[in-house]
C-alpha cells in the first residue's frame, strides 16, 4: 500500500538517505526537502516496508496543473511495481485537487524513467536542451511529458 507521508523529522532523515542512494551528489538536501514538506502545495507519497521508506514520489499542485517533482525507488525493490504504485497516487491526488493535467521534466536518456511515465499515461510533449546543468546521463536535455487528467464523475 501506498501511503501519504507526514512532514515528521524521521521522514525527512529517510528521504535524505533514500535520495542519497538513488542520486548520490545530486540528491535532494535536507533543507530541499523540508522546504517541500513545508510548502501547503506539495505531497509526499511513499510505500514503508518494515518502517523503511523503500520509494517516494513527491507532487506539488499549481491552479490547474500538477508537477511531478520526483520519484525514487531503492535499487533492490526496483521492477516489482512499485514506481507505477507511487505515480498512480500522486496522479490520483491530482485528481482529488482538480487538476487537468499533470507535467514533468525528465533527462531523455533516462530510459527506465521515461518508458514508466509512458506506461501512466504520459505522453513527450517536447523538448527542453540543456534543460539540466549537470546530469549523470550522457546529455542535459529533458522531455517535457504530460498526462491529461479526467475528474471522476
Ligand atoms: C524510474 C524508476 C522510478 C522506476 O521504478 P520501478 O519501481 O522499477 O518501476 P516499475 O517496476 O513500476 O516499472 C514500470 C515500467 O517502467 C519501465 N521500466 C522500469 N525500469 C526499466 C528499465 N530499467 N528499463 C526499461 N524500462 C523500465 C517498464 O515499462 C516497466 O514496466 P514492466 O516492468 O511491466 O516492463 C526507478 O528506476 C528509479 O528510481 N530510478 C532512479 C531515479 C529516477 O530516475 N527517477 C526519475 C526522475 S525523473
Amino acid at each position: 500500500m501506498i501511503e501519504k507521508l507526514d512532514y515528521t523529522m524521521q521522514n525527512v532523515f529517510q528521504l535524505v538517505n533514500l535520495e542519497k542512494q538513488v542520486f548520490g551528489k545530486d540528491a535532494w538536501t535536507i533543507g530541499n526537502i523540508q522546504g517541500e514538506f513545508r510548502n501547503k502545495f506539495s505531497h509526499f507519497f511513499a510505500k514503508v516496508e518494515d518502517g523503511q521508506i523503500v520509494a517516494y514520489g513527491c507532487l506539488r499542485i499549481m491552479f490547474e496543473e500538477a508537477q511531478i517533482c520526483n520519484i525514487a525507488v531503492l535499487e533492490s525493490h526496483r521492477r516489482q511495481g512499485l514506481g507505477t504504485q507511487i505515480v498512480q497516487s500522486l496522479l490520483q491526488c491530482a485528481r482529488e485537487e482538480h487538476c487537468l493535467f499533470a507535467e514533468l521534466e525528465v533527462n531523455t536518456a533516462n530510459t527506465p524513467a521515461v518508458e514508466l511515465y509512458k506506461k501512466c499515461g504520459f505522453q513527450v510533449e517536447g523538448i527542453r536542451k540543456n534543460f539540466y546543468r549537470k546530469s549523470r546521463y550522457p546529455t542535459n536535455d529533458a522531455y517535457t511529458m504530460i498526462c491529461r487528467l479526467e475528474e471522476e464523475q
